[in-house]
C-alpha cells in the first residue's frame, strides 16, 4: 500500500522549495490531458499539450517563426498562488514522499464579488442575498500519474471540513459541460448533487455548479462502485498541521 501525505499550504509561510514544488505540479498537471496547456506560441495563441513533444520537437519548437513560449509561466503561477490562496483559503497539498503530486484550495468570498470575478451572475438561481459569504472550490488537479485513486477526493474532504469550521454553507465551483464535460463536471453532478446555476453565454460550454455544503460530507465518504484507473489503494495521512495562520 503506498503512502500519501495531506499538507496544509499557505504561500507566504510555506518554504519555498515546497512552493517550487507546487509550481511544478501545477505545470504538469494542466500541461497534460484533458487541458493539455504546455507551450503557445506568443503570435497565434495556439498551444498544445506535454503529448505533443515529439511533433514539437519536428517543428523544433517553434511556430509564426518565434520560439514556443510556456502557457502557464512559473511567475504568473507564483503570482496567482499568493492571489487565490489568501490566510482566509483553505489549500492542501498531497505530498508522495518530497514531490507534491496533488493540490486542492478555495476560498470564502461574497456571492457579489465572485459574480465579479467570474463574469457571471448566478444569485437569483442559487436564491441568496449577494452579501452572503459563500466556499468559492477553486482549483484542483493531481498528476496523472495518481488519478482515479482518491487523492482528489481525499484532498476536497479536507477542503471542505475547513469550510464548514468557517461556517460557510453553500459551495461554488465553475466547470465544463460542454463540448466534453470535465471529469469534475461528472463528479460533482452524479455523484455529489450539485445543480447548474449559470451558463456561460455563446456556447462557451462552462458552467458554475452549487450546492449546499450540509450532507456533503456523507457522499464524498461514500465508496465509488470502482476504482477507475488502478486498483493499488493508497493509505492518506494528514500530517499535523505546519502552517499556523494567524
Ligand atoms: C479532476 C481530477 C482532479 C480528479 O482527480 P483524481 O484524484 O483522479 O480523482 P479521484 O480518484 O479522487 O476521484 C474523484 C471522483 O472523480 C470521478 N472520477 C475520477 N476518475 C474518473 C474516471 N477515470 N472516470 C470517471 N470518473 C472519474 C469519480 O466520480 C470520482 O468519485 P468516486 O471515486 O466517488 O466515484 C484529475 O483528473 C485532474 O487533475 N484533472 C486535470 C485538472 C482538472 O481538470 N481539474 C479540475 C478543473 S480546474
Ligand atoms: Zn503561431
Amino acid at each position: 500500500m503506498e503512502k500519501i501525505s495531506l499538507i496544509r499550504y499557505s504561500p507566504e509561510y510555506a518554504n519555498p522549495t515546497l512552493t517550487a514544488q507546487l509550481v511544478e505540479c501545477y505545470r504538469d498537471v494542466f500541461a497534460d490531458g484533458p487541458w493539455h496547456e504546455w507551450l503557445k506560441c506568443s503570435q497565434c495563441q495556439r498551444y498544445w499539450g506535454i503529448k505533443d513533444k515529439y511533433q514539437l520537437a519536428v517543428m523544433k519548437f517553434l511556430h509564426c517563426n518565434v520560439p514556443l513560449v510556456d502557457f502557464w509561466p512559473r511567475e504568473q503561477v507564483i503570482r496567482d498562488l499568493y492571489h487565490e490562496i489568501t490566510p482566509k483559503a483553505s489549500c492542501w497539498l498531497a505530498m508522495k514522499d518530497a514531490s507534491v503530486i496533488g493540490f486542492c484550495w478555495g476560498y470564502p468570498i461574497t456571492i457579489a464579488d465572485l459574480q465579479v470575478k467570474l463574469g457571471i451572475s448566478f444569485s437569483r438561481e442559487l436564491g441568496r442575498e449577494t452579501t452572503e459569504l459563500v466556499a468559492y472550490q477553486d482549483e484542483v488537479g493531481v498528476v496523472s500519474a495518481y488519478r482515479g485513486r482518491k487523492v482528489a477526493k481525499t484532498m476536497v474532504a479536507h477542503r471542505l471540513g475547513d469550510f464548514i469550521v468557517q461556517g460557510l454553507s453553500v459551495g461554488i465551483v465553475r466547470t465544463r459541460q460542454n463540448p466534453e464535460p470535465s471529469k469534475t463536471f461528472l463528479w460533482y453532478i452524479n455523484k455529489l448533487g450539485y445543480r447548474i446555476l449559470a451558463h456561460y453565454p455563446g456556447g462557451d460550454g462552462r458552467v458554475i455548479l452549487g450546492r449546499k455544503l450540509d450532507g456533503l460530507r456523507e457522499l464524498l465518504a461514500e465508496a465509488p462502485e470502482r476504482n477507475y484507473d488502478s486498483n493499488q489503494d493508497i493509505l492518506f495521512e494528514t500530517e499535523v498541521e505546519r502552517v499556523i495562520v494567524p
